[in-house]
């Protein structure tokens, strides 16, 4: 979609619709929706006199101009009640227009910025909230026939009477098409199937987006993985025909020898549980399990592309976790890259072993903080709800707190879960450092706990267990079913200031 900033009135747009917002209860609008109004001599407020919109989040309304404005049609949109009015309102209203507007066949689209007006956001964010709103709500799988002819608007005009913003309206929208473009992204990454998505596949389509936004990949393939004494990783992924990869990207902005924050994601591409098999039930969305390393390289890559000052590091193990012949087998012992030796009482706890090979690996950055993310357990989902909110774990308050706050601002809700020593007891293990699992109870815990066993000593850690949120059970607002690409403006808002 092509985004162009305009100064001048809505109402006197060439465009197929206008957008213009309204909050919840208002009953005499204000600022451009009242332009509008007036232009069209008050239909806007009969309509509002009659009951018929609320403004509700989210809400749509088409009404024809008959001529009285030179687009056709006005889409009026709810932005919900003042009292809690955000940014993540604007995205919501904004992909619900977006929405309305491509079931109309609308090719040339007019917006206002939401929420710079009474809802009090800086024109920058305003209008990054509303080209991100736009973009993320329009997306749906290509693979999909139906939605291949559904293309949305080719254009979008963002209208700003106040020629003085133009500046910050042009730099937010932009900002919102650099990560909208590696959200989308990433749940193209999880959207595919099992089969597409291979280690290699995911491979090389990062390593082609890395040289474009000038990030070195480097791609190790298994007699590497092996050669390293990535014990872990390479049990995981020997029941399976597909080979593993190790993926790395660095982005040194500038050349910069500051110490880098080193991002870690779980790459299943798929996960059938291994020997310790899954149901058919179980099984069935486990394409997705590689969602935190799409987010963690999604997340490098548009950082990059934004071309954010902090040096970042990006590693995602991939592989399959399949039963075969050759599968590894409960009650088998790994020592992971770390030195730790871990027994394996469950195939289906894989995610754990192959960061512990990946946090093991960060070390050699000399890392400020380490942060991963990981469709790590069904327990999270339990714990929280499906769609609801990802687990955080830290050991650093610091980070926790930034972390917290880029998950308010970006409306990536995190939840913060605590990493008591008991969980430490129950993976404790009669043969090894540690086991696998530890069983069915805090299940969430004692698989936070076992990472923070791998991660680099002496280094604020965090764990954003992402399982309850990679992938939406059904679509709301500017989220689609399937594939969310949860955690990329998370992790971009995080480090465009990082802490500690
Ligand atoms: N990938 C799963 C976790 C998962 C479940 C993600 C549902 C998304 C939706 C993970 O590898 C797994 O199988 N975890 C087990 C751990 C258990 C065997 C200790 C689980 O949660 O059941
Ligand atoms: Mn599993
Ligand atoms: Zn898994």
């Amino acid at each position: 979609m092509q985004i162009e900033v305009r100064i001048g009135a809505i109402q006197a747009v060439e465009a197929d619709a206008v957008v213009v917002n309204l909050l919840e209860g208002v009953t005499s609008p204000g600022g451009a929706t009242a332009a509008v109004d007036r232009a069209l001599e008050g239909k806007i407020s009969r309509v509002l006199a009659a009951g018929d919109f609320r403004g509700r989040l989210g809400e749509t309304l088409v009404l024809y101009t008959d001529g009285r404005i030179p687009a056709p049609r006005v889409i009026l949109v709810g932005l919900g009640p003042e009292a809690s009015f955000h940014a993540e309102k604007v995205r919501h209203a904004a992909a619900a227009a977006a929405q309305r507007a491509r079931d109309l066949n609308v090719r040339r689209l007019a917006t206002v910025v939401h929420g710079a007006g009474r809802g009090g956001l800086s024109p920058e964010e305003a209008a990054q909230a509303t080209v991100e709103g736009t973009l993320l709500g329009l997306y749906t799988y290509q693979r999909k026939k139906e939605n291949a002819s559904r293309q949305g608007p080719e254009v979008l005009l963002l209208v700003e009477f106040d020629a003085a913003k133009e500046a910050s309206i042009a730099a937010g929208a932009r900002r919102a098409e650099i990560l909208a473009r590696f959200v989308n992204q990433v749940r193209d990454w999880v959207n595919e199937p099992g089969s597409v998505m291979t280690p290699r596949r995911l491979a090389e389509e990062v390593t082609g987006l890395a040289r474009e936004v000038g990030v070195q990949a480097q791609v190790l393939d298994e007699q590497q993985i092996a050669a390293l004494g990535m014990e872990a990783l390479l049990a995981v992924s020997r029941g399976s025909e597909e080979p593993p990869r190790f993926i790395i990207l660095e982005y040194t902005p500038g050349g910069q020898r500051e110490q880098p924050v080193v991002l870690v994601g779980k790459g299943i591409t798929f996960d059938s549980g291994g020997l310790n098999l899954k149901s058919e039930e179980g099984m069935l969305t486990m394409k997705g399990d590689m969602a935190g390393a799409a987010a963690v390289l999604g997340a490098t890559l548009a950082a990059a592309a934004l071309q954010l000052p902090v040096p970042i590091v990006a590693l995602a193990p991939a592989c399959e976790n399949m039963p075969s012949g050759r599968a590894y087998k409960p009650g088998d012992i790994l020592r992971a890259l770390n030195g730790k030796t871990i027994e394996i009482v469950n195939t289906d706890a894989e995610g754990r072993l192959i960061l512990a090979d990946a946090l093991s690996y960060a070390a050699r950055y000399n890392p400020r903080a380490v942060i991963d993310v990981a469709t790590l357990t069904g327990a999270a989902i339990i714990a929280l709800g499906q769609d609801v909110a990802a687990a955080l774990f830290s050991d650093h308050d610091e980070l926790a707190a930034a972390l917290l706050r880029a998950a308010e601002a970006t409306g990536e809700r995190l939840w913060r879960m605590p990493l008591w020593e008991d969980y430490l007891e129950r993976i404790k293990s009669e043969v090894a450092d540690v086991k696998n699992s530890g069983g069915r109870y805090g299940g969430v815990g004692t698989s936070a706990m076992f990472l923070k066993q791998f991660a680099p000593e002496g280094v604020p850690w965090a764990h954003l267990d992402i399982a309850p949120m990679d992938m939406a059970e059904k679509a709301r607002g500017y989220v689609p079913k399937g594939g969310t690409g949860y955690g990329v403006r998370l992790l971009v808002r995080y480090l465009e200031d990082p802490k500690p």
